[in-house]
């Protein structure tokens, strides 16, 4: 209800009475992201948008059905960074905060989501300006410059520079309270997101030539797959620097910083994860930290890692049910070109936190 009102109102972003995190990311799952390719968009009806976010809405209304993907894309690799571990990443689709409580609190978790889904968007924006889906932004052309040694620039370069600013003027909009630190801290992280996707792009050549000689080679400048970003966050967040806030007084009132808890660690860089609460355990449900508890998840038995039973399940223990699942088998390659499979039903022992 709060997050309705707080909508109707404009306020989101400006009162601390909701989420620590974006509430327009809720366009990210399921209904209201269905209907965005469907029928126009509507910025006002947006949840959750700053007015800021709100003109921005307007002026780039074309790709705000990218800006939404964006966070999708996200949030599915931060699913799958996240699949064997106690948090996975799951998100309440029928809520406007669609990670409850959990990033409520300035956690690692909370760090890496939105590192994530900040390379999101820059990632999803620049790939509709490359294939032409988006007609407001188009190729870098800039980078045609001196070609290297052997090759020349052709093919489209994605334009990053321009989904990276998209992503800063979006999703930064709302992280403007110079009082709040964890408006400092979401700043920080969004950007290591975006700066991990600028440093991950890289020059892509293709060979022209009679029967794949290289005689040609052309080249441009092209993201990474996703994935490549959502390992590097990973490592990230595993790494990621404890801070302390501070609060300082200056011409223009008070102004929250960040300030690196240990001083025996490297102190973080613009491109590291920055967080200054511990998360909970995530063991057991817990309404008000929005933990859902790991009873019923499917462990490894083999793994001795956190995907392992007794470090998934908490020491509780698991259960064991064997599963018949259809498969493929006994496949013939049949010249030419076909291939003909039997199904076999195979039995596999699936293992579950009591
Ligand atoms: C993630 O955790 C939730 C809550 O415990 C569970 O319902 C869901 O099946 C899990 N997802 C995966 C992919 O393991
Ligand atoms: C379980 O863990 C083992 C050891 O880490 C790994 O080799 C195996 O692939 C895992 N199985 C599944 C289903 O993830």
């Amino acid at each position: 209800m709060i997050f309705v009102g707080c909508f109707l109102l404009l306020l989101c972003g400006l009162t601390r009475v909701m989420a620590s995190y974006p509430i327009w990311w809720s366009l990210a799952v399921r209904h209201q992201y269905s209907s965005l390719g469907t029928q126009p968009i509507l910025c006002s009806s947006i949840p959750g948008l700053v007015p800021k976010q709100l003109g921005f809405c307007r002026n780039y209304l074309e790709i705000m059905p990218n800006v939404a993907e964006g966070v999708k894309i996200g949030i599915q690799e931060c699913q799958h960074q996240f699949r064997g571990r106690r948090w996975n990443c799951t998100t309440i689709n029928d809520n406007l905060a669609i990670f409850g409580p959990v990033l409520d609190k300035a956690t690692r978790e909370s760090a890496f989501v939105h590192a994530i889904a900040s390379a999101g968007v820059a990632f999803a924006v620049t790939r509709a300006c490359a294939d032409g889906s988006a007609t407001i932004c188009g190729c870098d052309t800039r980078y045609k410059g001196p070609p290297g040694d052997g090759w020349k620039w052709g093919g489209c370069s994605e334009n990053v520079d321009f989904g990276i600013m998209v992503s800063q003027e979006f999703a930064d909009a709302r992280e403007n309270r110079r009082t709040d630190a964890r408006s400092a801290m979401n700043l920080r992280n969004n950007k290591a997101g975006r700066l991990a996707l600028s440093d991950k792009s890289f020059l892509k050549c293709k060979c022209h030539g009679l029967s794949g000689s290289c005689e040609v080679k052309t080249c441009w400048r092209s993201q990474p797959d996703f994935r490549v970003i959502g390992n590097d966050m990973k490592d990230k967040y595993d790494s990621a620097s404890e801070m302390v806030v501070e609060k300082h007084k200056e011409s223009r009132g008070w102004v929250a910083t960040l300030r690196p808890r240990y001083n025996y660690f490297k102190p973080p860089t613009e491109r590291d994860l920055v967080y200054y609460e511990s998360s909970p355990n995530f063991c057991d449900p817990n309404a008000e930290t929005g933990s859902f508890g790991t009873r019923d998840r499917v462990c490894n038995l083999t793994s001795h890692g956190i995907d392992g039973c007794d470090l998934l399940c908490c020491g509780r223990g698991h259960n064991t049910r064997t599963e018949r699942r259809k498969e493929k088998c006994h496949c013939i390659f049949h010249w030419c070109c076909y291939v003909r499979c039997q199904e076999c039903v195979r039995v596999y022992d699936v293992h579950t936190c009591k």
